[in-house]
């Protein structure tokens, strides 16, 4: 496979696009938010420098709003809990945990790149496909990420049996360094010592119905086997660009899952490794016990069918490249106007005031770190697949992106 190497940013280097208007970082904890990474259902997670200088993170804070609820607090403490366990080049790496105006944030590694859920999107939106080779490195890496999570262990040498039980394109972060990390263990479990008490009753109903396993939407007990089915969704939809089980709402889409009749993909997509769609369907079978016998068991029988097609790291890195481009540039001028224009005013600060968090949400002028500028994107359809079946845009349901 080929990719056209693009640069990241062919205009950033002019002052007046590394110095863009005027907008202010907030401070929150030892750390500097400067622009919005993404958003999910727990959290908003902010590209922050840290006060002290060094790389930049990610800083995952709990929404205001759920900032008062004792369970979703807890349910961000388990999650820095079980991924302070966490050591491997697929998962991003946890730094440490803060407070701020009583709301509990981790800070992670910051990953350059965007999640495979807005690739997913963007093919669609283009009508074209995501290349095979790619879908495939993003299984094979996220696999190798959640066999490292399902065998980690706590500082004692005990074994965690932490599930993720929110596998989904939106969980998986590919980075312009050619790796796919497995994020967001907030809906995960793990034996031991749990800090989260109140969120056992409901547990079941968290996570992302679409890609939920049928034990998960039966609300039975998992284990690392569920992580297995939702990346094999994951996959499907990858190679698909529709999602696997849908439904006008999420108990119909649970209807779906559980029914388990799912299309093959192969009579679909003629570039496809043969065998690939019997490795999904050992994967998507429906009695756990007929999977395989962990996630590194799938990595290894997909790597088996799929051998040469699937996307080096540098192939990988080239294509989020493309596909991520005018996210990057944003950040990174986002991080060029932190060091440059702002430098001085926030080492030394006039106002003696703390920043509040109020000022990222309801912002005075300039008083917010900026948003995402709308993505050109003009890179990304050579990156992509024109392949020959047309691919049809079909709208995402209701039942998808579901949490409690
Ligand atoms: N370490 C990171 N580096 C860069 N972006 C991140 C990182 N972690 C999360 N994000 C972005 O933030 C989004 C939401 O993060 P996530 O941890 O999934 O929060 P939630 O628990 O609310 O779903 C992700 O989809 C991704 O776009
Ligand atoms: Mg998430």
């Amino acid at each position: 496979m080929s990719f056209r190497v693009v640069p990241l940013h062919p205009k950033a280097m002019t002052v007046e696009s590394i110095l863009p208007s005027a907008s202010k970082p907030v401070r929150v904890g030892e750390y500097l938010c400067l622009a919005v990474l993404g958003s999910g259902a727990m959290a908003r997670v902010y590209l922050a420098r840290p006060l002290a200088g060094g790389p930049p993170v990610a800083l995952k804070l709990l929404h205001r709003r759920l900032g008062r609820d004792p369970g979703f607090v807890s349910m961000v403490l388990e999650e820095a809990r079980l991924v302070g366990c966490l050591e491997h080049p697929c998962v991003a790496r946890l730094q440490g945990v803060g407070a701020h105006a009583g709301r509990p944030f981790l800070v992670l590694d910051y990953i350059e790149g965007d999640s495979v859920e807005s690739f997913v999107q963007l093919a669609r939106s283009l009508g074209k496909r995501l290349p095979v080779p790619v879908a495939l490195r993003v299984a094979v890496d996220a696999l190798e990420g959640l066999d490292a999570a399902h065998g980690a262990r706590d500082a004692e040498g005990v074994g965690l049996s932490l599930v993720h039980r929110d596998v989904k394109p939106g969980n998986l972060l590919a980075g312009v360094d050619g790796r796919v990390r497995v994020v967001d263990f907030g809906v995960a479990r793990g034996r031991g010592p749990s800090l989260r008490a109140q969120r056992t009753r409901t547990g079941h109903a968290l996570g992302t119905v679409a890609y939920m396993s049928p034990e998960q939407v039966a609300g039975r007990a998992v284990d690392a086997r569920t992580d297995q089915w939702s990346l094999a969704v994951t996959l499907w939809e990858c190679l698909s660009l529709r999602p696997l089980f849908e439904g006008a709402t999420p108990m119909a889409v649970a209807a779906a899952i559980a029914e388990g009749a799912w299309e093959r993909l192969e009579p679909r997509r003629g570039d496809l490794p043969r065998g690939l769609d019997a490795v999904l369907a050992r994967a998507l079978e429906r009695d756990p016990a007929r999977r395989y016998a962990s996630a590194g068991e799938l990595r290894e029988a997909l790597l088996g069918c799929a051998g040469e097609a699937v996307a080096s790291a540098r192939e990988l890195a080239v294509f989020v490249a493309a596909m991520a481009a005018p996210r990057v540039a944003g950040e990174r001028r986002a991080l060029a106007t932190a060091a440059m224009g702002f430098a001085g005013p926030l080492c030394r600060p006039r106002s003696r005031r703390p920043v509040q968090f109020a000022d990222l949400r309801s912002p005075g002028p300039g008083g917010r770190p900026p948003e995402r500028a709308a993505p050109a994107h003009e890179h990304a359809p050579d990156a992509l697949d024109h392949g020959p079946g047309a691919v049809t845009a079909r709208r995402a349901t209701a039942g998808r992106g579901c949490r409690a």
